[in-house]
């Protein structure tokens, strides 16, 4: 298995911390933990700190000098990818869609703050900010890299197959561990984490976009895995999927925003509205429907995601 073999810029804090939520757990009868991916040590924390370290080692052995990456305007990566280069003395530029919250606010005042490019492109399609990223990188003149939404290909999500291993190692054996999954990385990542450290747990997507998950995450794990080298045997059925999106993606839903309320007022932690509030509405849901037995271990993965609390909720 190759995982120590991918060159990593160290850029976050790790282990993260896990804990158990102890209000949440006598209201839900069923022992609820949190792996505090909120706390990843740059910016203002979050999942993407992990893709990071492997994309931006690549992109440091390439000789980028500039790095582009994508998102909605309220991106969480796009803006931990512009920390994340400014702490390498690389120069960060942002495509964005221009869509939902464009002001300064959240995660745009964040880039605002680190002096970053932001170009907002009022398109659908990725495709035609991918030829724009291009066109850019050819006019400066210097290597380029350009990181997909959400750092989402195979290479960013050995940051969750390496997630998966440090939980392993962090003592207690869960029954079933619950993310956010909005391009698929960390879900992929997870679950064929799950696979190669984690016999016995379940890892359950709790989707917060309208994307055929399930082919996006089996392509992904299968990629992933053939970067391994692993012959981990991957099916359609390691792959639990649920939906959460309600209105649509980065526009709150009730269920998300009661979610966020009730981790706030019981356990003094914030989720954010667009994926961990989503998500763990979907924990409460699954409680509720009576999916987890009372001595079952549960691990929430709080993603991160503050930024878009300023701005969205
Ligand atoms: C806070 C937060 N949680 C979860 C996710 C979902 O992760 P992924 O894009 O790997 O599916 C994202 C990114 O999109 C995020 O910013």
């Amino acid at each position: 298995m190759l995982l120590n073999s991918y060159p990593k810029i160290r850029l976050g804090l790790f282990p993260t911390p896990i804990h158990r939520l102890d209000n949440i757990s006598a209201l839900l009868n069923v022992n609820v933990f949190i792996k505090r991916d909120d706390l990843t040590g740059l910016g203002l924390g979050g999942n993407k700190v992990r893709k990071l370290e492997f994309l931006l080692a690549d992109a440091r052995q390439k000789g980028a000098e500039v790095v582009f990456t994508t998102g909605g305007a309220q991106s969480n990566h796009a803006m931990l990818t512009a920390a994340a280069a400014r702490k390498l003395g690389m120069k960060p530029i942002l495509i964005l869609k221009k869509r939902g919250v464009t002001e300064r606010v959240g995660n745009q005042l964040l880039e605002y703050l680190m002096g970053t490019e932001v170009i907002f492109m009022d398109t659908d399609d990725y495709a035609d900010i991918y030829a724009e990223m291009d066109r850019i990188g050819r006019e400066l003149g210097v290597p380029y890299y350009k990181i997909p939404c959400g750092g989402s290909n195979a290479l960013g999500s050995l940051g969750y197959v390496d997630c998966a291993r440090e939980i392993s190692e962090q003592g207690l054996h869960f029954d079933h561990l619950i993310c956010a999954e909005g391009s698929g990385g960390t879900m992929a990542g997870l679950a064929l984490g799950a696979k190669l450290f984690l016999p016995g747990s379940k890892v359950h997507g709790m989707m917060v976009d309208n994307e055929p998950f399930q082919e996006i995450t089996l392509a992904l794990m299968k990629e992933a895995a053939a970067l391994l080298g692993t012959d981990a045997d991957i099916r359609e059925e390691d792959i639990h999927l649920m939906d959460l999106c309600g209105p649509g993606y980065a526009v709150p839903s009730e269920e998300g925003n009661e979610a966020v309320s009730l981790m706030a007022r019981e356990e003094g932690l914030f989720l954010d509205p667009v994926y961990t509030g989503k998500a763990f509405a979907g924990l409460l849901k699954m409680a509720r429907e009576g999916a987890f037995h009372k001595t079952d271990n549960v691990l929430f993965l709080h993603s991160g995601g503050a930024g878009g609390l300023f701005a969205i909720l």
